[in-house]
């Protein structure tokens, strides 16, 4: 889903997305059938894990209706879901029913005027934190986990207060370096704290130990604390790109696909989705989504680490890439 009900700096600053701005319309949407149709065809060339994500997801009228016919798909192990939280509370249980195996809930804060700050003053913190609970109750098979930005002199001061909310709770809070996507964001790397710097200030209060990666292409380092409160994750793509072992693919909600997260183009699928030539033959699809794999090159990230090490400009491909909201996370 491109929309959503939040208006987050970072992503979808309310000075560009305002009310007159042209979200797309429900014909330009891919509808169920054809999100199903992707994913059977990317499932019978490899894919295994499904996120549904945005913008927020839950703007979708009857999300749990194609998480129960995204389950079914032969191949598929894994679905998650990135939500901003508002509207988790009251969807959280047929969520669950519908067979959703992850939910990933974005906050960056626990101080109610950081948090509308950072929402663009459209997120109600209680109402979050109800929906974390609520997920929390009806107890999803891969757990539910937190999305934290993190920004300097934004939200940094509050991070402690955010672990500490979330330690012995199960919940596993991911601290992600604030990244450079989209081109609306005003991004400057002095905004970035690295997970380094995050690393030694929790470490100080709450001693932590590495634990080893599950999978290869696993974004998050993981960390315990010592003391047995939980896990801990770090997302550190600015500082430590880790794009050659990222294999995700994103679908944005008009039927186009990119390979990366700072893509400048797709590749639409959704003309040759209702081409009525092509009828129910799932051929040019399978053979559009394998062309795509074949010829994937992107590493942004790394490009952008060569490019600081060069000292050159960090701008360099500004106004050119795809927005955060329109792709997911
Ligand atoms: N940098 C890092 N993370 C971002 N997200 C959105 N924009 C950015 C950015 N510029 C996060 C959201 C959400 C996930 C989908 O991506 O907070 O948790
Ligand atoms: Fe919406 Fe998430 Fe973007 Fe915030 S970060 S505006 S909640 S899509």
């Amino acid at each position: 889903m491109d929309r959503c009900n939040f208006r987050c700096p970072y992503c979808m600053p309310d000075s560009i997305y305002h009310e007159d701005f042209s979200f797309l319309t429900p014909d330009q949407r891919l509808d169920f059938d054809e999100i199903e149709r992707v994913a059977r065809v990317a499932a019978q060339l490899g894919v295994t894990k499904l996120r549904l994500t945005g913008g927020e997801p839950l703007l979708r009228p009857n999300l749990p209706k194609l998480v129960e016919r995204l389950v079914r798909i032969p191949g598929i192990e894994d679905i998650a879901l990135t939500t901003n939280g508002m509207l988790l509370a009251r969807q959280a249980a047929s969520l669950r029913a519908a067979g959703l195996h992850r939910v990933t809930v974005s906050l960056d804060s626990l101080d109610p005027a950081v948090f509308a700050r950072m929402s663009g003053g459209r997120g109600h913190l209680q109402t979050v934190l109800d929906g974390i609970d609520a997920a929390c109750a009806v107890g999803f098979s891969g757990g539910v986990k937190i999305n934290t930005v993190v920004q300097r002199d934004v939200n940094d001061a509050g991070v402690p207060d955010l672990l500490a909310r979330f330690r012995y709770t199960g919940v596993i809070v991911r601290l992600i370096e604030y990244m450079d996507v989209g081109n609306r964001n005003g991004w400057e790397r002095n905004d970035v704290i690295t997970s380094r710097e995050m690393m030694a200030q929790i470490d100080a209060l709450w001693p932590l130990v590495a634990v080893s990666p599950a999978y290869r292409g696993e974004v998050a380092t993981r960390y315990h604390y010592a003391d047995g409160g939980g896990e801990i994750g770090f997302i550190s793509s600015v500082s430590a790109p880790f794009c050659g072992n990222c294999s995700r693919a994103r679908l944005s909600s008009d039927g186009q696909i990119f390979t990366c997260l700072f893509a400048t183009k797709g590749t639409d699928l959704r003309a040759t989705l209702r081409d009525a030539k092509h009828g129910k033959d799932d051929g040019p699809l399978r053979q559009m989504l394998t062309n795509i794999w074949h010829r994937r090159t992107d590493r942004y990230s790394e490009e952008r680490q060569e490019r600081r090490s060069r000292s050159e400009s960090q701008a360099d491909r500004s106004g050119e890439k795809i927005e955060m909201h329109y792709i997911g996370g």
